[in-house]
């Protein structure tokens, strides 16, 4: 542990810390704590777990991210759950598991945290969280992963992402997830309405000249609405043009096949 880092309190105290969590919401019952996983959502998937279970990983190894992507090792640094939850749309899971880790994360680092369409929790415009919506047999796995503890990533990811350490904040990953677990069950709870409202409030993505990857070939231009049910409306060279949330995805830095984690293991 390096010096500057919070105290953290051991995996003994997980258990009990993450059950109370768990006893105040309506949507996570139950949590199965692992000491070392490839990956809390194969791990969620293999094993059948049922809706209302999260499956969380005091370290995750080889974390799958969105678009055959990876996400590095968690080592003792990053948080990695996943919530098995009833199935819902797609969109809608989406939009409300953003809302939860931005939240979660703006408990600890303030106002800085928003969301880059579809559901990564930037600031200052570098990745600090993740998130995986999955399907399997009727459930939905919702993976989230956090950058917490990392004082400094390697170099290939240097300028794309940052933890809540390196925003200033002073943090036990124990309590991050407590409050992501309060804050997954809160977006779950919510009206449709009010967690889009939420969300639009918390866009960072508005304005921002960006690189899009569609079945069109790649679209570039300024952003102009973020609808993260539908779509995106973009301002190209060409004029104005509708990109549908379904068939669109944003393109990566060059250099990035991983976001997060610690070392380049994976
Ligand atoms: C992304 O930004 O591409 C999504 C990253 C999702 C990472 C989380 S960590 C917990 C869960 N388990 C995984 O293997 N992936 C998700």
């Amino acid at each position: 542990m390096s010096d500057r880092m919070h105290p953290q309190r051991p995996i003994e105290d997980w258990p009990d810390a993450l059950e109370a969590a768990a006893s105040a919401c309506r949507h996570v019952r139950r949590v199965q704590l692992l000491r070392e996983t490839a990956s809390t959502q194969d791990h969620a998937r293999a094993s059948g777990a049922s809706a209302g279970t999260a499956v969380v990983a005091f370290r995750q190894t080889a974390g799958r991210g969105r678009l055959g992507r990876a996400w590095a090792d968690t080592a003792h640094e990053g948080i990695a759950v996943t919530f098995v939850v009833g199935d819902r749309p797609p969109e809608s899971l989406a939009m409300r598991s953003a809302v939860a880790a931005a939240t979660a994360a703006r408990t600890f680092a303030g106002d800085a945290p928003g969301i880059k369409w579809p559901n990564d929790v930037v600031a200052g415009g570098r990745k600090l969280a993740g998130v995986l919506v999955e399907r399997s047999e009727g459930r939905a796995l919702v993976g989230i992963g956090v950058n917490v503890l990392q004082q400094s990533f390697p170099a290939e990811l240097a300028p794309h992402a940052t933890s809540l350490a390196l925003l200033g904040a002073a943090c036990d990953r124990l309590d991050v997830l407590a409050a992501l677990v309060a804050s997954l069950d809160a977006a779950l709870e919510a009206t449709d309405d009010d967690i889009y409202r939420t969300y639009r409030g918390l866009d960072r993505m508005c304005g921002n000249r960006v690189r899009f990857l569609t079945p069109d070939g790649a679209v570039e231009g300024t952003v102009r609405d973020v609808d993260p049910l539908h779509g995106l409306l973009v301002d190209t060279d060409a004029g104005p043009r509708f990109l549908p949330a379904a068939t669109t995805s944003v393109a990566p830095p060059a250099s990035v096949s991983r976001y997060g984690g610690r070392d380049g293991s994976n």
